[in-house]
């Protein structure tokens, strides 16, 4: 673990996944000998412009939530400019207390497609995005002690092996479809081109401006959405008056299927080695 440059690489809207990938990474820096943790976000299309680049000295903790049941789809086109150039990555994929399907899987390999050596995998869960009860509160005290538990393992095995093996993970390489909403008779429906609404509340603050990870909320009137919503949820959960909100009927519907389905038993974190 000498001359190791802990970093992270994550993208994380409503901050349950930079909680947990800055943990891991954190607790890896002070095993090795406390060198400072480089976060490299990229959850804000500006940091999207350029592909992200890593070095053969770097242990990278890389996070991305699960939507889905998959890696998020608006990320796959910057993703695959990734370059890993050899560094070692730890693979995290952070769900809402439903499941991950196979979006650890393809994370993973996504990682190695780009170059990265994934030694490591692990699965948590946050507060879900579109819920308050859904995942409430996580990843919470209980879960940072599995975090910690995490970076221990994972550096054990970066200081007992010299030829350091690559994760392997059960999946199927053509994975899992999206997971996909229903409305109330059970069919399928698409909720992609639903956008948020803005209420009278809005004080025109402008947070919301700057937490899209799309871009999409106008500067001028931030009641309006001139481009994709991938329904993240950051301008609905920080919105300082709670101004913004769906009504779309499916989405609400989707929304408590969800949550009377999967808000218990409460899911935990799993590693992979
Ligand atoms: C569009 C969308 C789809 C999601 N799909 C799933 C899913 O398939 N399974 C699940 O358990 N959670 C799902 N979630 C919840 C997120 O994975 C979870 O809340 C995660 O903690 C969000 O990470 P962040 O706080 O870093 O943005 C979804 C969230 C969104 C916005
Ligand atoms: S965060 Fe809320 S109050 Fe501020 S501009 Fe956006 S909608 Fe309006
Ligand atoms: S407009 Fe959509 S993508 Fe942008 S912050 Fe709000 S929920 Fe997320």
């Amino acid at each position: 673990m000498k001359n190791v440059f802990v970093k992270t690489f994550f993208f994380s809207t409503t901050q349950t996944t930079k909680k947990i990938v800055t943990g891991i990474a954190g607790g890896l820096a002070r095993m090795s000998g406390g060198k400072e943790v480089e976060d490299v976000d990229f959850t804000l299309p500006g940091a999207r412009k350029e592909p992200a680049s890593f070095g053969g000295q770097d242990l990278v903790v890389a996070g991305i939530p699960v939507y889905a049941g998959r890696v998020p789809n608006l990320l796959l086109k910057y993703l695959r400019t990734l370059r890993g150039n050899g560094a070692r990555a730890i693979a995290v994929a952070v769900y809402g207390n439903r499941h991950y399907d196979d979006a650890l899987v393809e994370w993973k390999d996504i990682l190695e497609e780009g170059g990265f050596k994934v030694i490591a995998a692990g699965a948590f869960i946050g507060e879900h995005s579109f819920s308050r009860i859904l995942g409430a509160g996580r990843p919470d005290a209980q879960d940072m002690v599995q975090v910690e538990e995490f970076a221990r393992r994972i550096y054990a095995k970066l200081s007992t092996q010299t030829l350091l093996e690559c994760v392997s993970l059960a999946g199927d390489r053509s994975y899992r479809p999206y997971y996909q909403p229903k409305d109330k008779d059970g069919s399928p429906v698409s909720i992609l081109k639903v956008v948020p609404k803005t209420s009278n509340d809005c004080i025109r603050c402008g947070l919301c401006v700057g937490l899209c990870p799309m871009g999409s909320i106008d500067e001028d009137d931030p009641s309006a959405i001139t481009g994709i919503c991938i329904k993240c949820c950051a301008c609905i959960k920080y919105c300082p008056t709670g101004a913004k909100y769906f009504d779309d009927p499916n989405y609400l519907w989707h929304k408590q299927e969800l949550e009377e389905a999967f808000t218990s038993p409460r899911r935990e974190p799993e590693f992979f080695f």
